[in-house]
């Protein structure tokens, strides 16, 4: 058993507390907002995250997870504090510190006794040295700084927190390496890895990770792009490729671009770390640039059917930048809706978690409404954006009565050509041919 103070309760923090509190660690959880806090003293989650809940209430009840907004407390009696503060992009793309160096400061006055510092948010190169002076200018005791970047997919965060593919932890100190080895050991029972290495090392796994990542899915929306134009089918080469066990079958899937709060960030971090270093990242800025275009590419799709889209309707599944999740960061399909409203089209937009979050941060003048089919009454086409399960497998008779006519524009390949022809549909997809009904 470790004491572990988690301080932020962002995604990262709630994920990393709940977790070492189910594997019977001590953990107190420290954050600003008195609100949330008091909201997860009363056994409230505060974000969307599948498990999560369960772990959540149980550990809380048994003792194991507290939370305060006092950081003295917070931190008075543990070994290990986890930092999983925010890290937004500043102006120029480049991650803001002043959150993680803020708090380095405050814990260097605080400790009384040796600590092992951990950052867990995702931070450029060279932060753990940065971290490690912010403390230091104010301690009087020993402590080490570690980083250990979090590999957590959003919808999964739980099963990936709790079976690591590897887990990565970069110090130079064998102090902080045989407690982090401690702690982590419940986790690779199955015989996957703890990986050490330095603070450097680690940071950059994980910018190369996700970078490499977003690289493989927008290779594959390139070949997909090029399939349309020469009529070879993207689905065929997928399988053909994936089935290299040198290229492997995931993370292939083309569509409409990459989104959410990690690949956009982190890659765009990477190519501003490069500049600091006088390096210029091409394959990297290649991405960003194909990313950018393929996330309009089903709206380019739809612009050329339809000539002038001024007056027409479209009924939009999905706003979440993918699916089991209410996050709407970089989500392709507000893209998608600013173009379409700059054209002069109506949406009709549903999704089954991440409408709320659109109402409240963007003043589209769009409609939402509560069932996917309601979304579709009398539109011009249906436009898919988030592979959310209930899209699957839909009702097509459904759609074919509440379109105007039955046209779809899928920017997930959710539905098999064959199907579509036989059913009667125009369907565009993603580097396959066009269906003409
Ligand atoms: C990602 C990483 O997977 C995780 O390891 C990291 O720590 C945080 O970032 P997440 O953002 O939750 O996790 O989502 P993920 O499921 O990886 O998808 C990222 C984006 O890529 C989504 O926009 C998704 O639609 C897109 N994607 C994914 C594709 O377009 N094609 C694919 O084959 C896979």
């Amino acid at each position: 058993m470790k004491k572990i103070a988690v301080i932020g309760t962002g995604y990262v923090g709630l994920v990393t507390g709940t977790c070492f509190a189910e594997t019977g660690n001590d953990v107190i959880c420290v954050d600003i907002d008195k609100e949330k806090v008091d909201l997860m003293k009363n056994g409230k989650v505060p974000i969307y995250e599948p498990h999560l809940d369960v772990l959540f209430e149980r550990n809380i009840k048994e003792g194991r997870l507290r939370f305060t907004t006092d950081i003295a407390e917070g931190i008075k009696d543990a070994e290990i504090i986890f930092l999983a503060l925010p890290t937004p992009p500043g102006e120029d793309g480049s991650a803001d510190l002043s959150y993680v160096l803020g708090v380095g400061a405050d814990l260097g006055k605080l400790m009384t006794e040796y600590k092992v510092i951990v950052d867990k948010s995702t931070v450029p190169v060279g932060t753990s040295e940065k971290v490690e002076a912010a403390i230091k200018a104010h301690a009087t005791v020993e402590f080490d700084v570690v980083s250990n970047p979090e590999f957590l997919r959003e919808g999964f965060a739980v099963d990936d927190f709790l079976k690591p593919d590897r887990v990565v932890i970069g110090t130079n100190s064998a102090r902080a390496r045989k407690i982090m080895g401690e702690l982590y050991k419940p986790f690779v029972r199955q015989g996957n890895p703890i990986l050490f290495m330095d603070e450097k090392s680690a940071e950059l796994t994980k910018y190369a990770a996700n970078s490499f990542l977003a690289t493989k899915i927008t290779f594959m929306n390139e070949i997909a792009n090029f399939c349309e134009i020469v009529g070879a089918n993207v689905d065929d080469v997928r399988i053909g490729i994936g089935s290299d066990d040198r290229i492997g079958n995931r993370f292939l899937f083309p569509g409409i671009g990459f989104g959410g709060s990690c690949f956009p960030k982190d890659v765009q971090a990477l190519v501003k770390s490069g500049k600091e270093y006088n390096y210029d990242f091409d394959i990297i800025n290649a991405v960003l640039r194909v990313n950018d275009q393929q996330r309009l590419r089903l709206i380019d799709k739809v612009l050329n059917h339809f000539g002038d889209v001024k007056g027409k309707t479209f009924g939009l599944w999905g706003l979440a930048f993918k699916p089991d999740t209410d996050d709407i960061r970089e989500a392709p399909a507000l893209y998608m809706i600013e173009k379409l409203l700059a054209a002069g089209a109506k949406i009709k937009a549903y999704d089954p978690e991440a409408m709320a979050n659109v109402k409240k941060q963007y003043d589209f003048d769009i409609e939402y409404v509560d069932n996917q089919y309601t979304a579709i009454e009398g539109a011009d086409a249906l436009l898919i954006a988030t592979e959310w399960g209930a899209f699957r497998n839909p009702d097509f008779e459904l759609i074919k009565k509440n379109l105007k006519k039955p046209k779809v524009f899928d920017g997930r390949n959710l539905f098999g050509l064959e199907e579509m022809e036989e059913r009667g549909f125009y369907y565009e997809s993603i580097g396959r041919r066009t269906i003409v009904g």
